[in-house]
């Protein structure tokens, strides 16, 4: 959505008594964030048994928890729900809503700000969209970045062979070692849209304030110390398989 800002400046006079954010408050910019859900059960002690990356979230670049009395509701995406539990799993509770319930209160809300996302099925359906659209699992594949046991990866190639396909830079998130000789676990991945859900950098304004929504974004998430940060170039990555 984009209004001129005396536009802008004359409706908010206009309902000034309503809710309406103010113009800066309003979002940007959309990160989709992925997870491997590997790396992910090796933190949070789940048992995995999904062997692709799946949907953590799209974040807005601000806000959270927008409305508290905009509740979740599944009836709303009932069409979707299919590919929710295949692409947007609840790792910890495959059968549980929770983790949707979490990420529509905490982030959805946020979003539903700007016209184009302002329905839960509006929210759901563009975050699976897009998930699709960036088909990370395929990109990973045809770069030969593939889950292994007995092979750690060069962060600077994974990192640019991404950056390449996409033509945007992304955000790449490790689980750091707690010794010198360990790799680093590779985590999440964030890919960044502008509000008309282009492709967009993950630029450092916004890498502050979504450091602290690694995996402890989760609803149940422990809030790990050692949890997962930007990935550093100079250690080696680990991939892990499925067990
Ligand atoms: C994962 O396991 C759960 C429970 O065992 C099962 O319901 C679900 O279909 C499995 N998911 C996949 C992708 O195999
Ligand atoms: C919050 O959500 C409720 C329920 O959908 C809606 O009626 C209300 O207008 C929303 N409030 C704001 C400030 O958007
Ligand atoms: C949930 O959504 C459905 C379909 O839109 C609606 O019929 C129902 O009243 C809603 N439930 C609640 C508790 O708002
Ligand atoms: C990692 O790859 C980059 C180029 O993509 C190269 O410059 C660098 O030397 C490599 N590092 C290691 C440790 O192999």
């Amino acid at each position: 959505m984009r209004l001129h800002l005396p536009v802008l400046v004359c409706l908010v006079a206009a309902l000034s008594s309503a809710a309406i954010p103010s113009p800066r408050d309003l979002w940007t910019k959309l990160i989709l964030t992925q997870q491997w859900p590997n790396t992910f059960c090796a933190m949070e002690h789940c048992h995995p048994n999904f062997t692709y990356w799946t949907l953590h979230g799209l974040w807005p670049d601000k806000g959270n928890h927008c409305n508290s009395s905009w509740h979740f509701n599944s009836s709303e995406i009932e069409d979707l729900l299919p590919d929710m539990r295949k692409s947007w799993p609840d790792l910890l509770n495959p059968s549980s809503v929770q983790f949707w319930k979490y990420e529509w209160s905490k982030h959805g809300t946020c979003a539903a700000e700007a016209a184009s996302l302002n329905s839960q099925h509006k929210y759901f359906s563009k975050a699976l969209e897009l998930y699709h659209k960036v088909d990370l699992n395929s990109i990973l594949l045809k770069l030969n970045i593939i889950p292994s046991s007995d092979k750690y990866y060069n962060f600077s190639e994974i990192e640019e062979g991404l950056e390449r396909f996409y033509g945007v830079k992304v955000k790449i998130q490790c689980v750091h070692p707690s010794k010198n000789s360990e790799p680093q676990i590779l985590g999440q991945i964030e890919i960044c849209f502008d509000a008309e859900f282009t492709l967009h950098d993950c630029g450092k304004h916004f890498s502050i304030d979504t450091f602290s929504r690694g995996l402890g974004d989760h609803p149940l998430g422990v809030n790990n110390p050692s949890g997962l940060s930007v990935c550093a170039h100079d250690i080696p990555v680990y991939y892990p398989p499925t067990p």
